[in-house]
């Protein structure tokens, strides 16, 4: 069983999203191991977004992240991280497949309503820099 870091983003909480997001991922058979709703700042959202800092929309989407809340989750399941992207859709709204979260809520490639971490490596990392050993339970 594995588990990746989420992030339903500002774009989705400020429209009231959440639980129909939640919902796409439990249909898909990831369970929600770990969930909270925070406000990051400006530091801290570039702190997350490192990896992406020489590129042209950096400065973007680190605001755009410490805009409003965001809600930071585990999902756990069989082979989480693959499917969970493949639930959340292509970066690109435009690009994503019908059904997918990005598809029918994203609202551009920057405001495009959830991250979902990319490897096993990252999700380790990923889910350590918002959640403590006490606040994940089995
Ligand atoms: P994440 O799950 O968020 O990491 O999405 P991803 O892996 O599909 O995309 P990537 O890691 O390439 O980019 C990270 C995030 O940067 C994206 O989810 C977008 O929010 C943002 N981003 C990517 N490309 C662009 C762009 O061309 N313009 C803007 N404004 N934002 C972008
Ligand atoms: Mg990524």
């Amino acid at each position: 069983i594995e588990r990746t870091l989420s992030i339903i983003k500002p774009d989705a909480t400020r429209r009231n999203l959440t639980g129909k997001i939640n919902a796409k991922f439990e249909d898909a058979g990831l369970r929600i191991v770990a969930q909270k709703r925070i406000h990051l700042s400006p530091a801290q959202a570039g702190q997350f977004y490192a990896v992406h800092k020489e590129r042209p929309f950096y400065g973007e989407l680190v605001e755009f992240m410490a805009s409003e809340p965001v809600v930071v989750q585990v999902l756990e399941g069989e082979n989480a991280i693959a499917k969970n992207r493949e639930v959340m859709g292509a970066t690109n709204p435009a690009n994503a497949d019908a059904g997918t979260i990005r598809k029918e809520f994203a609202l551009s490639v920057g405001e495009n309503s959830v991250h979902g971490s990319d490897a096993a490596e990252t999700a380790k990392e990923e889910i350590a820099f918002f959640f403590s050993g006490l606040e994940l339970v089995g």
